[in-house]
């Protein structure tokens, strides 16, 4: 059968979207997690664009194993070769290449004519080769250029050495119909394009962009590009696991494979929800929480006397867990250690004790717990952060009646390992909570968004709480879970003002060094 390659880059482009910034530390959870899934490539960030960038790549490169790990960078010798640096150690070394073929964007936005541009790109892909067994040759904004002038640029970069050519749709403005045609004729005008993988690229601005990376696979794309989630840049890319299914469930009518894992679909989509905060609507294909629910009369009588009536991806498929968690509050540490164990966590015993004493805290509030639960849990503490000093909740009281202002008393663990207690007042609960951890943190924090969700079923489910705030301009998103939403609220507020203080500190080490 067909294979096609599943090139993942919801850590470069999906990291791109406004407000997402994802530590070294979550980055290389993903990376673990995305292998897991089946990614046949990771694009693990844009080395050259920042010291962040440049250390996450290369310790995502350094641990990957199974899929090939990559990284983007302009057509200029500085960035292939800071670029080499990132990735000289992975298992298989390949390099993303890129630069703006359309009319517009070499006009008005490299200033170049189209020979230089050519030129430009024939040099760069010659450059990276004397490193790189793999370079993958992107021409953005491609499916705004002009198809002919594509011909022409990709024989010669296939001439230099290109082993992939990717054709983004860049802005999400093709059609399948066009985005199809345009694959049809590469394919039949570019002399060698048998040698190499051509590849699909596809924003979701006008929300076209799975049904477009669909028809190019239809035209003989080999490779398919997206994020999970379909987190990205403004509307982001084409969603992988609703390719991924469509491309299963119908296997009748394409005859193709990708190599996809669909039981680590749910498990891909929590992570990348949970540590981007990017909340997935509830009616998102595959991964939305209603995506297996059935609500009418007719369709719940229809799916008890044949399943099939109005099902047609089972939750199992995607990993979903629908038998209830044999762990309750009588549970002890070994069955605990086993079921972290069984879902793939690793955790030091120092974490998984924390976790333990967490979950019996939870089991005596909570009748049923989750697998959901569970994995919000393992997850806070698979993750190692480096030792930054932090702020860290200890308790919150609010004083409330409805005819009077509410009041917040927080206490909390500042950086330098003393306990505060502050209080103010706000116009809401949550303000009041918010104006007082404001009077902690000795910088202006504006809140851009701030929204609460529950993670699991039920009356007593656990509310995970995202915080979108700036801090002296700087964007940071922090998320939390409790069993209490303002309890969830406080924690997310200071999650978003310690990933800043971690950001900003192993900037100033790198600076440092
Ligand atoms: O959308 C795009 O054109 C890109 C390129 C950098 C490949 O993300
Ligand atoms: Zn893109």
């Amino acid at each position: 059968m067909r294979k096609i390659d599943i090139f993942d880059t919801t850590l470069r482009d999906g990291e791109q979207s406004a407000g997402i910034n994802l530590n070294t530390a979550e980055k290389l959870e993903i990376a673990r997690q995305l292998e897991k899934f089946g990614a046949s490539i990771i694009e693990a960030g844009f080395p050259a664009s920042s010291p962040g960038d440049f250390e996450a790549v290369q310790q995502i490169a350094n641990l990957v194993k199974s899929s090939t790990v990559t990284g983007l960078a302009r057509a200029m010798k500085s960035d292939i070769d800071t670029s080499w640096n990132a990735l000289k150690g992975a298992e298989e070394p390949h390099l993303h290449l890129f630069l703006a073929t359309s009319p517009i964007h070499m006009q008005y936005k490299l200033q170049k004519s189209p020979e230089q541009v050519v030129e430009i790109a024939v040099e760069a892909v010659k450059y990276a080769r004397k490193f790189f067994p793999l370079v993958q040759w992107s021409a953005e904004d491609g499916s705004r250029s002009d198809p002919d002038f594509l011909v022409r640029i990709i024989n010669q970069v296939i001439q230099a050495g290109a082993t992939t050519i990717n054709i983004p749709d860049t802005v999400g403005y093709s059609t399948p119909q066009e985005y199809g045609a345009l694959f049809k004729y590469l394919k039949e005008n570019v002399t060698g394009i048998e040698r190499v993988k051509l590849s699909a690229h596809c924003h979701d601005d006008l929300g076209m962009a799975v049904s477009n990376s669909i028809a190019a696979i239809e035209n003989g794309a080999d490779q398919i590009e997206g994020t999970i989630n379909g987190i990205g840049e403004r509307a982001g890319n084409a969603a992988l696991e609703e390719i991924a299914v469509a491309l299963h469930i119908r296997k009748d009518f394409y005859h193709l494979e990708t190599g996809i894992n669909l039981n680590e679909i749910k498990r891909t989509s929590q992570l990348v929800s949970q540590l981007t905060g990017v909340v997935i609507q509830p009616n998102k294909a595959i991964v939305g929480k209603n995506a297996f629910a059935h609500e009418s009369g007719i369709h719940q009588d229809g799916m008890l006397k044949n399943r099939q009536t109005y099902e047609i991806i089972t939750p199992e498929l995607i990993g979903e867990k629908t038998e209830p968690l044999a762990l309750g509050k009588h549970s002890g540490r070994h069955a605990f250690k086993d079921r972290a164990i069984s879902m793939g966590f690793a955790l030091t015993e120092e974490k998984l004790n924390e976790a333990f004493i967490e979950f019996k805290k939870l089991a005596d509030r909570k009748k049923e717990i989750s697998e959901d639960d569970l994995f919000v849990l393992f997850t806070e503490r698979q993750i190692e952060y480096k030792d930054v000093p932090i702020y860290k909740l200890e308790s919150v009281q609010l004083q409330y009646t409805t005819d009077n202002t509410p009041t917040a008393t927080v206490s909390v663990l500042v950086p330098n390992g003393h306990s505060v207690t502050v209080s103010a007042a706000g116009s809401g609960s949550v303000e009041a909570i918010f104006n007082t951890l404001e009077l902690l943190v000795n910088d202006e924090v504006h809140i851009r968004d701030y929204r609460v969700t529950s993670i699991s079923k039920g009356r007593d489910a656990l509310g995970e709480a995202v915080v979108n705030l700036s801090i002296n301009g700087q964007v940071s998103i922090g998320r939390d879970v409790a069993q209490d939403v303002l309890e969830a609220s406080a924690k997310a507020y200071l999650n978003a003002i310690n990933r800043q203080l971690i950001a900003s500190r192993v900037g100033l080490q790198e600076s440092v060094n």
